[in-house]
């Protein structure tokens, strides 16, 4: 076994294309130059006094006693204010809100903000009725139509803390959920929509209830009108309770609440511990989250802007609900899935409303390269000016493809880094300011302090590969783990003092830009090399006929560990031995022999979470022929087991 010098990670894979921004959109951004230059206290503080209303305001920036910060100290505010009522009571209540879509073709609403307020205000004088009031914690289990937003809302008007749990998720995940935050109600709907299918919300819902006896009542939603069960005593609908409810803002005033109450709580799955309730409090959340969409998404009074994830991740509360709310954005809110009833319904939303911003997945952009550009080429997508991408690295050919088949070669990709626990985006270009690399999140957001360290605790510097680390607060940063101190310190303060450990990998390169490099666990180590796994991913899928990888390591007796990638190609080919060959020189070529795989499996899917995260941990039970581990996050867990048939049959090198 050879050994090379000890990096945390070794920064092999180069990307030299770059792109400055264009005159024409510089000249009309958000963000200009000097606010790079601005110092971080000045920024937030200005921040926080013009982007949101106070009651009271603030009389402190905040206050950092490691491992837990407050932000604006002293303040009084209402995020449903915040995000409603101030834009009615400014005269835009006739802007709209949401362009809601639904996934029957044709099912249509618009939704201005005098609407929303409406409906949040008679909303949430039912849930008074069903003695909801500031502090009561609610369970919300919904798909994407507009009474999601409407509850979450109506729960931040009453200063009710609220838990979305994303409708794809099982009734074990509901009720350990319920039970975790102690909800006393729950918010759902009969069924949800799901290409073409229907997800049979309330019935996971009643038997979540059952595990859950602390929620004693649920608020039901009619959505497909499907029949269900309803509990007498316990269940009650949502149309009938708001029957006869007044709509007068005044009859509901927005609770006068502390910048430091508990917003709601947001649970990551871990891969196999129980979920973490992610803590996110009120001002400086609401202050983080619209600051940086105004600045990054360079959103307009007259943008349509459209993030298509689903609310139950913190990218839709964060970038569907809470920030452009409170920026009062025009945005599109679509329930279904991309390919039903065709793969180009996304790209009909786009032509038909106009959309100027769109904020997605690298997962699905690369569905949308596997499908083709021709779903694409049908409509008219000339409205487009931004585009933006979260969730996974996103490998430099499939930024390529977006901006170019999707962004018409004109508009910027931002690659935006960040977490559910940073609640807001941290690192990111500024569009109009920052030159953009394809596969890279380039800076860190103003005011945001972001290092990468090696074992020891040194920065790696210019070109080195090493653990991402942020080393000051941030407005929107988690304020702990809910019930788990111990928790919260071991999993992201004890790696080194003082900082925030992300458990991302990343390298810096010689301007300062920073590459994500995935998960810290998923690192390989091929004979002392440690080699992430989207730089041999990414060379990958620069092949010409590659649409989607995932690769990890093996165990190897020679090498330690050895590459094993699970390879999609293009148009649905099934792949050959010539294939196999030529993939692993292009990857030797691209990156070095060293990162070659010593096998490729073919498949039509890789595992992924419900989120679109590729599950690596189980491919290295697919490579290493091991039984699997826990699948329950798992979108599809049938993919997974093809894999294995696949991986078994599959010549090794
Ligand atoms: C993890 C957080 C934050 C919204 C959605 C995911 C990965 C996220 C990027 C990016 C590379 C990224 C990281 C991070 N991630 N964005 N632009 N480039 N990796 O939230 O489920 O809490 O996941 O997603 O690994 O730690 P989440």
């Amino acid at each position: 076994m050879t050994t090379a010098p000890r990096h945390a990670i070794d920064a092999l894979f180069l990307e030299e294309r770059t792109y400055p921004p264009s005159l024409e959109f510089a000249t009309q951004a958000n963000a200009r130059p000097d606010i790079y230059e601005r110092d971080w206290e000045e920024l937030w503080e200005a921040e926080g006094r013009e982007r949101v209303s106070w009651f009271k305001p603030f009389d402190k920036l905040y206050e950092w006693e490691p491992p837990y910060a407050k932000w604006y100290l002293g303040g009084k505010l209402n995020v449903c204010f915040n995000c409603v009522d101030r834009h009615v009571e400014a005269g835009n209540g006739e802007n709209v809100a949401y362009h809601w879509e639904g996934e029957p073709e044709g099912e249509t609403r618009t939704i201005t903000f005098a609407d929303l307020q409406r409906d949040v205000v008679r909303f949430a004088n039912a849930l008074k009725k069903l003695g909801v009031e500031k502090g009561t914690p609610v369970g919300i289990y919904m798909g994407m139509v507009p009474e999601l937003p409407v509850a979450m809302l109506a729960c931040a008007r009453l200063g009710a803390p609220h838990t979305v749990v994303f409708g794809g998720f099982s009734a074990d995940s509901l009720s350990g959920r319920l039970n975790d935050m102690e909800c006393e109600i729950l918010i759902t709907q009969d069924e949800g929509w799901r290409r073409g299918s229907t997800v049979p919300l309330k019935k996971n819902a009643d038997e979540a209830l059952a595990a859950s006896p602390g929620v004693k009542r649920a608020v039901v939603l009619r959505r497909t009108r499907s029949d269900v069960a309803i509990e007498d005593g316990r269940d009650v609908w949502w149309h009938e309770i708001v029957e006869g409810e007044s709509d007068d803002p005044s009859s509901c005033p927005c609770e006068e609440m502390d910048s430091e109450d508990l917003l709601y709580l947001l649970y990551t799955s871990g891969t196999t511990a129980k979920p973490k309730g992610i803590v996110h409090t009120t001002a400086g959340y609401l202050v983080g989250v619209a600051t940086t969409h105004h600045y990054i998404f360079d959103v307009k009074p007259d943008s349509v802007y459209w993030c298509a994830a689903d609310i139950g991740w913190v990218t839709g509360h964060s970038y569907i609900v809470y920030g452009p709310l409170c920026n009062g954005t025009t945005g599109v809110l679509y329930e279904g899935t991309p390919d039903f009833p065709d793969k180009d319904r996304w790209w009909s939303i786009v032509e038909r409303y106009g959309v100027d911003i769109l904020y997605t997945a690298p997962t699905a952009i690369r569905a949308h390269m596997k499908w083709g550009p021709e779903h694409a080429e049908k409509h008219d997508l000339s409205s487009l000016r931004l585009l933006g991408s979260v969730g996974e690295p996103i490998n430099p050919e499939a930024w390529m493809w977006y901006r170019e088949h999707i962004g018409g070669g004109r508009t910027p990709v931002v690659d935006t880094w960040w977490q559910t626990e940073t609640g807001m985006i941290l690192i990111t270009p500024l569009p109009g300011v920052t030159t953009l690399k394809p596969g890279s999140a380039t800076k860190p957001f103003p005011g945001v302090l972001p290092a990468v360290l090696d074992e020891e605790g040194n920065d790696v510097g210019p070109g080195g590969g090493g653990y991402l680390v942020l080393k000051r607060p941030w407005p929107a940063m988690l304020r702990g783990i809910h019930n788990d101190h111990e928790r919260y310190v071991e999993t992201y303060w004890s790696r080194y003092e003082g900082l925030y450990f992300a458990g991302d990998g990343a390298k810096l390169d010689e301007d300062g830009d920073f590459w994500l490099l995935g998960r810290v666990d998923d690192v390989m180590n091929v004979s002392g090399h440690r080699i992430s796994t989207i730089e041999v991913e990414s060379a990958l899928v620069d092949h010409q006929s590659v649409a989607e990888a995932a690769v990890c390591g093996r165990n190897d007796p020679q090498t330690g560990q050895a590459i094993v990638a699970y390879v999609t190609l293009k148009g649905g080919d099934e792949g050959d031995v010539e294939k196999l060959e030529e993939l692993r020189n292009h990857v030797a070529k691209k990156i070095g022999p060293i990162a070659k795989p010593a096998n490729i499996v073919f498949t039509p899917e890789l595992p992924k979470t419900r989120s679109g995260k590729i599950m690596r941990r189980l491919l290295r039970d697919v490579a290493e022929k091991r039984e699997l581990g826990d699948t329950t996050t798992l979108a599809d867990p049938t993919v997974v087991e093809e894999l294995q048939e696949r991986a078994s049959t599959e010549r090794e090198d």
